[in-house]
């Protein structure tokens, strides 16, 4: 008998951690409203939450084994075919930060990385240990990423190419045509990682997405996860597509064993079509509430494909985001060159309705 079976009778129980049990406090202190991180909490899944109920007694084990606990195996296949590629084309990472450390760290002793001026960064911050340089390009007066600025200073010290689409924190996406040229040209002379955290959330995923480049064996490496559009940022899954030989490469590198939790809900996510639409429409419904309480006090906000929103509020955002956390609303500023821009991420409606009172009364007091 399978174990996936035979413990499916055991009635493991588990608290979902926002269930108002002492670990709902822990992760969040009653009466906060965290929208920071740009999680989404409306996750994970049902499903993926049962299966792991199943599986969680089982963690004893190593999750690799491929008879007896082959979810890596189900996961990355289910991957794969959805994107008409081979299973040699992906790695499944702890988190695509992970993915995104690990191709640094592979490719990264050639030269130096090449990335927009404003960006997501936690893995630049890992390239600077290792002692490589990062050149940073400025983004366009419209925030949108300088693909001409940044080809132009491609040569053979550059040991890859980073963007994201859509960017973070701009919320913005690439020009389609554009980046599809771009990764065409520069990956000639060097890998171009496209960064798709937030693909699911886009106007138009398939179309938006770079993943055609990897079946047409262009030197991309495409990362995605499963915090975002899946909610489970904190069970750390994410995954890489590439040619065979920039996964077997970026595989080397990785430091995490698989999570066999994580990897179960993922699976079990992944294929949960149900919560999937719901997920992105109630995100949606978010941003659109958040896009309207800033425009209601008169700042316009960036047009984010994404599950946060940037916005200049035109006065110094470190304060004013101090101001909002003495309210209990958690919001980012203080981004480096963009010293008056904000950004909120999507939590739950009732949470954004507490946003909209709260900023608009701090924002009014603060002018
Ligand atoms: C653009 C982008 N990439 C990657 C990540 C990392 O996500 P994770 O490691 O949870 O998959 C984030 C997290 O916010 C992000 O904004």
């Amino acid at each position: 008998m399978k174990r996936r079976q035979l413990l499916g009778g055991l009635g493991v129980a588990l608290l979902s951690p926002f269930s108002g049990s002492s670990l709902g406090q822990y992760v969040l202190p009653p009466g906060q409203v965290r929208l920071v991180f740009n999680e989404n909490p409306y996750g994970p899944s049902p499903r993926a939450i049962a299966a792991v109920n199943d599986v969680v007694a089982l963690s004893a084990y190593y999750p690799d084994s491929p008879t007896d606990f082959p979810i890596l195996d189900d996961l990355t296949k289910a991957i794969a075919q959805r994107h008409g590629l081979a299973s040699e084309n992906l790695l499944v990472s702890s988190g695509s930060n992970e993915a995104l450390q690990a191709a640094i760290l592979a490719y990264g002793d050639k030269g130096k990385i090449l990335v927009p001026g404003l960006t997501y960064d936690a893995h630049l911050h890992y390239a600077k240990q290792l002692g490589i340089d990062i050149i940073s390009v400025p983004l366009r007066s419209d925030l949108q990423i300088d693909l001409d600025a940044m080809s132009a200073i491609v040569d053979d010290t550059v040991s890859l190419v980073y963007l994201a689409n859509p960017n973070n924190p701009t919320g913005l996406p690439i020009d389609t045509t554009a980046l599809r040229q771009f990764c065409r040209r520069v990956g000639k002379r060097t890998l171009v990682i496209v960064d798709e955290a937030y693909n699911e959330l886009a106007t138009s995923p398939s179309d938006q997405s770079m993943v055609d480049l990897v079946r047409d064996n262009q030197n991309v490496l495409i990362t995605r996860t499963f915090s975002k559009i899946f909610g489970m940022a904190g069970m750390r899954v994410g995954y890489a597509l590439g040619q065979p030989e920039t996964i077997a490469k970026v595989s080397n590198t990785l430091m995490a064993w698989p999570n066999g939790i994580g990897l179960t809900a993922a699976y079990h996510s992944y294929l949960d079509e149900e919560f999937i639409a719901f997920s992105r429409q109630k995100i949606l419904e978010g941003r659109a509430m958040v896009n309207a309480t800033l425009q209601r006090s008169g700042v316009t906000p960036v047009p984010s494909q994404t599950n946060f929103v940037f916005a200049d509020i035109g006065i110094e955002s470190t304060e004013f985001v101090a101001r909002m956390a003495d309210r209990n609303v958690l919001i980012r500023g203080g981004y480096a060159g963009y010293p008056t821009h904000i950004r909120i991420s999507m939590g739950k409606l009732e949470d954004l309705n507490i946003f909209d009172r709260v900023f608009s009364e701090v924002y009014a007091a603060s002018r």
